[in-house]
C-alpha cells in the first residue's frame, strides 16, 4: 500500500463516510444476520440525520483512513456522554472500527488503535474500552493482540435481534 492518510471527519465528509459505514458493516455482519435485521440497523444507525448529528457532536470523533485517496476504513471515538455505556468521564470508547475487506491485514486497524490511544492520552482518558460481538472471533483476537482484556458484557440490538457484546478495556500509560 502506498499513501496512507488519516483524517478527522467533518460534515463535508458525510457522504463518503456514510458509504464506508454501510459497506463495512454489511461486509462484516450480513452473512450472520437476517436481511430484515440488517436493513433495520443500517437505516437507523446510518441515516443522514443520525450521521449529521454524530458528526456535529463535540464528544464524538470519526477518523477515516484513506489509501491513495480511497476511503479504506474508519473509527468512531466517544468521550463523556457520547459513550454508549456509562463508564465515567475519564474513559474513551471506540464505538466502531471497520476496515473494508480489501484493505484488511495491512496494518490500518493497528494504526487506528494507536491513534485512539494518542487521543485518549491527549484528553486525559487513561482507559479505552469497546464492545465486540461475542462471536466476532477475528476482532476479539485482534483486540487481544492490541492489549485489550475482557471485563464484562452488554446487550447490543441488531434490528430485533438481542446480541451479547463483550466489553474489552485497555489502560493507557504515558511513554
Ligand atoms: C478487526 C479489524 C478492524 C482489524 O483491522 P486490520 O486493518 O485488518 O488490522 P491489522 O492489519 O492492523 O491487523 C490485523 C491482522 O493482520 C496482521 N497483519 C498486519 N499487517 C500485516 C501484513 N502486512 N501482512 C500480513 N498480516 C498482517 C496482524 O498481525 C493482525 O493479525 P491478528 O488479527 O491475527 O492479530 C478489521 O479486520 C475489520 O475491520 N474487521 C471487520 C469489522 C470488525 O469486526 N470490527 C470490529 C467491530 S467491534
Amino acid at each position: 500500500m502506498n499513501d496512507i492518510t488519516f483524517t478527522t471527519c467533518t460534515l463535508e465528509d458525510m457522504d463518503r463516510l456514510r458509504s464506508l459505514c454501510v459497506d463495512t458493516f454489511s461486509d462484516t455482519f450480513a452473512k450472520d444476520n437476517s436481511t430484515q435485521d440488517m436493513d433495520a440497523y443500517l437505516e437507523r444507525s446510518f441515516s443522514q440525520e443520525r450521521m449529521r448529528s454524530e458528526l456535529s457532536n463535540p464528544e464524538s470523533t470519526f477518523i477515516m483512513a484513506c489509501v491513495d485517496g480511497v476511503p479504506a476504513g474508519y473509527m468512531k471515538l466517544n468521550t463523556g456522554r457520547a459513550q454508549t455505556e456509562t463508564m465515567g468521564d475519564d474513559t474513551m470508547e471506540i464505538e466502531r472500527l471497520y476496515i473494508l475487506n480489501r484493505f484488511k491485514r495491512h496494518g490500518l486497524g493497528t494504526a487506528l488503535i494507536q491513534q485512539a490511544e494518542n487521543a485518549a492520552m491527549a484528553q486525559g482518558a487513561p482507559t479505552i474500552w469497546l464492545g465486540v460481538w461475542e462471536h466476532n472471533e477475528p476482532a476479539k483476537r485482534f483486540y487481544t493482540r492490541m492489549g485489550f482484556i475482557t471485563t464484562g458484557q452488554h446487550v447490543f440490538m441488531l434490528g430485533d435481534d438481542r446480541q451479547i457484546d463483550h466489553i474489552m478495556r485497555k489502560g493507557i500509560q504515558r511513554a
